[in-house]
């Protein structure tokens, strides 16, 4: 096993409430307590739910946590949190938590950037994987918040090439999934369906902007999907509702393989990543490795475990910065583009 910091950290900024312990890049234990099934009745995530339920999962999935590493506390090297983004009151549950351990353990504590933990999400292993050696790439960052083409020049050397201008593309796939009735989170559920789709069954408009830039646009997508039911009613047929769903991702799918493409090639990149909660979809990744194998690129994907929001990703990131002598501390923010972490 590649040795490394002992980090036990604690991920809270949205719906999942998570710890993980891990040693360098090795994940020793990883436990995630979903919220889902509360937001769900609701149609998206109620951040004072979220903070409640966070309050209430916290030790238990601590204490899982440490139970699954066999490790006590006296033999980690530092402790991590998400700092931000996200949901403030959700946030400060974890911080809090934290805090609190890193007085009683007198461990240092280093606060997180929540995507710098999806960057790295690719380089984890555990039990059964090896840990990729983390070296310069592209990263296609996509998430329910986010939608991002990032240079990924170093730790905390991240430089943002292109976003989106309005919604995320999980944030698509979650309104999409609304306007059919399909639930929330709406990205599983519209991947599974898209499998059993005709993905040229609806001809969905693709916002490629302009193509020497790496921004992305998904909010005209959504509007055609709400314009195309106006027009012919919600999808009669299984088989009718997997074929919009199908042609629907591979809107979404084409340009973000299309921009990751072109972004790639400027800038020289021999691999790349696909990280956040978007980064499970099928379509998604099937379309990227079948680009790599053309373009000649090394992929990157995390492992499925550590796609969505997880803190084995969060205690990652804070092993690297702990090898690198970056300092430790913390403080709490809803918003911040990933090109301002701390060095
Ligand atoms: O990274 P994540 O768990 O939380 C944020 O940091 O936002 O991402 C959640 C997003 C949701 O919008 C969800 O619908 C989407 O990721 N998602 C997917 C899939 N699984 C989760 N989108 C498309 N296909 C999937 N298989
Ligand atoms: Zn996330």
């Amino acid at each position: 096993m590649r040795a490394g910091p002992k980090i036990l950290a604690i991920e809270s900024s949205c719906d999942e409430t998570a710890c993980a312990v891990v040693e360098g890049l090795q994940v020793r234990a990883s436990v995630v307590a979903s919220q889902v099934a509360i937001h769900a009745a609701y149609g998206g995530v109620v951040p004072e739910l979220a903070s409640r339920h966070h309050l209430t999962a916290a030790v238990p999935v601590l204490r899982a946590a440490l139970v699954q590493a066999g490790l006590p506390l006296h033999e980690l090297d530092a402790l991590a949190v998400t700092e931000g983004p996200g949901l403030v009151g959700a946030l400060l549950v974890g911080v809090q938590m934290a805090q609190g351990l890193a007085l009683a353990t007198g461990l240092p504590l280093h606060g997180i950037h929540h995507m710098e933990g999806h960057l790295l999400s690719p380089f984890l292993g555990d039990h059964a994987t090896a840990a990729r050696d983390f070296v310069p790439h592209l990263a296609l960052s996509v998430s329910g918040g986010h939608s991002e083409l990032v240079l990924v020049e170093g730790l905390a050397r991240y430089q943002v090439l292109g976003s989106t201008r309005d919604d995320a593309a999980g944030e698509a796939f979650d309104k999409v999934a609304k306007l059919l009735g399909l639930g929330y989170p709406g990205g599983p559920v519209i991947d599974r369906l898209a499998r059993e789709g005709d993905p040229q069954a609806i001809a969905f408009p693709r916002a490629m902007l302009d193509r020497q830039r790496f921004e992305f646009s998904f909010s005209g997508l959504k509007t055609a999907v709400a314009v195309h039911l106006q027009q012919h009613g919600q999808p009669s047929s299984r088989a009718a509702l997997a074929d919009l769903c199908a042609s629907f991702q591979a809107a979404v799918v084409d340009v973000l393989v299309m921009k990751a493409r072109l972004a790639r090639r400027k800038f020289g990149c021999v691999a790349m990543t696909i990280v956040g909660g978007v980064s499970a979809n099928h379509g998604l990744r099937e379309a990227m490795a079948a680009a790599a194998r053309q373009d000649g690129f090394e992929l990157w994907t995390p492992e499925l475990r550590y796609c969505g929001d997880n803190a084995a990703m969060i205690a990652a990131a804070a092993a690297l910065r702990v090898q690198a002598g970056l300092a430790p501390g913390v403080r709490v923010f809803a918003s911040g583009a990933i090109d301002e972490v701390r060095r």
